[in-house]
């Protein structure tokens, strides 16, 4: 009988290593990319949002073939059209409608994932700024989409934010008509955010992603306990086939077994979702056709921007303005207002641990009130929770700053 021989590759492999280096591609980016061993389900959740990314394309390119970006046509182009004459149609409106919902979920996990475990330190700055970025482009994306059925909420919250481009002298440069391209929202402004959702953003977003995943490369992936791993050490402790004393596993099958087991479960909870409670995505308001005349009693954006909403509208316009600006870009800079040394879970950095819990509570509490009536009660409380997420920033550098090295 032939002997088995190891080192043999399929022809197919042999011809595309010579040409394109496929072997040590894979090597690279895969079977010898270390990863901690000492991590948990939450370092999953940067793979279950590639996943994710990669099913709101698939969804979106099947709803595009049947899309209408033209302002008298849209509205019946996703409701009638998509909704009831396109087959399975329905299916893919709702994936792509509670794919953009639940993102931010998964989005909002990473991103506490990250402060918690203090992986935006030491080194891993770039990953947390790309990552920023990536929110940013994806918050972008979200709200252009939302104006896309042209519905009374699309409508009336795209011209709520778009007035904010119309505060203090801004008004003068009549910036908020140049990017309506109008006076109010209309044909222009429906096309424009048609291209930005359809190309310019997702385009981006591709962009960013590699970044996001090239910014992992050196400094390698934080654990649990925040240790410095030496990964060359350990990576040849690992090929030694010493895989019990070695603190890395190949990303590529070790890793990405696990992060396809956790992938399973949250895409059987996706699904259900989508098939059971896809309204939950859905405002019942954006149901009704748009309509400049008819101001909704109520206008609220999405549940992932109400924190931010809730942060601008205590104050006046203008300083409403300024708070939102400076609690979206306090966060780019978590890694350098973070003044201590200690890479360590937040329950180990004593004053750091409270701050994160007053941060996670304070964004829920802005969260509920964005979505109620700013009256009484509601806008009081509105205000103190904006000023104790403004004061958090200035708080993280003292409290930081105090912190001993563990
Ligand atoms: C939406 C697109 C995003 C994708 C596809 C993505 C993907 C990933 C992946 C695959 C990882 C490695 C495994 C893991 O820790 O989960 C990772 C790590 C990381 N991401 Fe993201 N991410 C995204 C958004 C963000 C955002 C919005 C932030 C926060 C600003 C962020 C911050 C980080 C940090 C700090 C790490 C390092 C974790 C560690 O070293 O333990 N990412 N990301």
């Amino acid at each position: 009988m032939a002997k088995f021989d190891e080192n043999a590759r399929p022809f197919s492999e042999k011809w595309l290593d010579e040409r394109l280096g496929v072997v040590t591609l894979k090597k690279v980016l895969s079977t010898e990319y270390w990863i901690p061993k000492d991590i948990n389900f939450l370092w999953a959740m940067g793979m279950v949002l590639a996943a994710t990314f990669g099913l709101l394309l698939i969804s979106g390119i099947f709803l595009l073939m049947y899309y209408k970006p033209d302002a008298a046509l849209a509205f019946d182009s996703v409701n009638y059209t998509i909704m009831t004459e396109v087959g399975y149609g329905w299916l893919w409106r709702h994936i792509h409608g509670v794919g953009a919902s639940i993102v931010f979920l998964i989005i909002y996990i990473h991103m506490f994932t990250g402060i918690y475990y203090g992986s935006y330190k030491k080194g891993r700055e770039m990953i947390w700024i790309s990552g920023m970025l990536l929110f940013v482009a994806f918050s972008a994306e979200a709200f252009s989409g939302y104006m896309l059925p042209w519905g009374q909420m699309s409508y009336w919250a795209g011209m709520v934010i778009t007035n904010l481009f119309s505060g203090g002298s801004l008004e003068a440069y009549g910036l908020v008509e140049w990017i309506r391209g109008d006076y109010v929202p209309g044909d222009a402004f429906l096309t424009r955010f048609f291209m930005l959702h359809v190309l310019l953003l997702p385009l981006v977003i591709i962009g960013l992603i590699v970044l996001h995943f090239g910014t992992l490369r050196l400094p390698h992936v934080n654990n649990q306990k925040g240790e410095e791993i030496d990964f060359e050490e350990a990576a040849e402790l690992y090929k030694a086939g010493k895989k019990k004393e070695s603190k890395v596993i190949p990303f590529n099958p070790v890793f990405l077994s696990k992060d396809v087991f956790v992938m399973g479960v949250y895409f059987i909870l996706f699904f259900y979702l989508v098939f059971y409670h896809f309204d939950f995505a859905m405002d019942p308001v954006n149901f009704d056709p748009a309509d400049g005349l008819k101001t909704p009693p109520h206008i609220y954006p999405e549940w992932y921007f109400l924190w931010s909403y809730e942060i601008l509208r205590p104050f006046n316009k203008d300083l409403g303005l300024i708070a939102f600006g400076i609690a979206q870009i306090a966060l780019f800079f978590l890694p350098f207002i973070d003044r201590s040394p200690n890479v360590a879970p937040a329950h180990k950095r004593g004053l750091f641990n409270i701050w994160f819990w007053v941060l996670l509570v304070d964004m829920i509490v802005l969260t509920i009130l964005g979505k109620l009536p700013p009256e009484g009660i509601y806008n009081d409380l509105g205000l103190v929770a904006a000023i104790v997420f403004l004061l958090l920033g200035p708080a993280l550098f003292v409290i930081t700053k105090m912190e001993k090295k563990i």
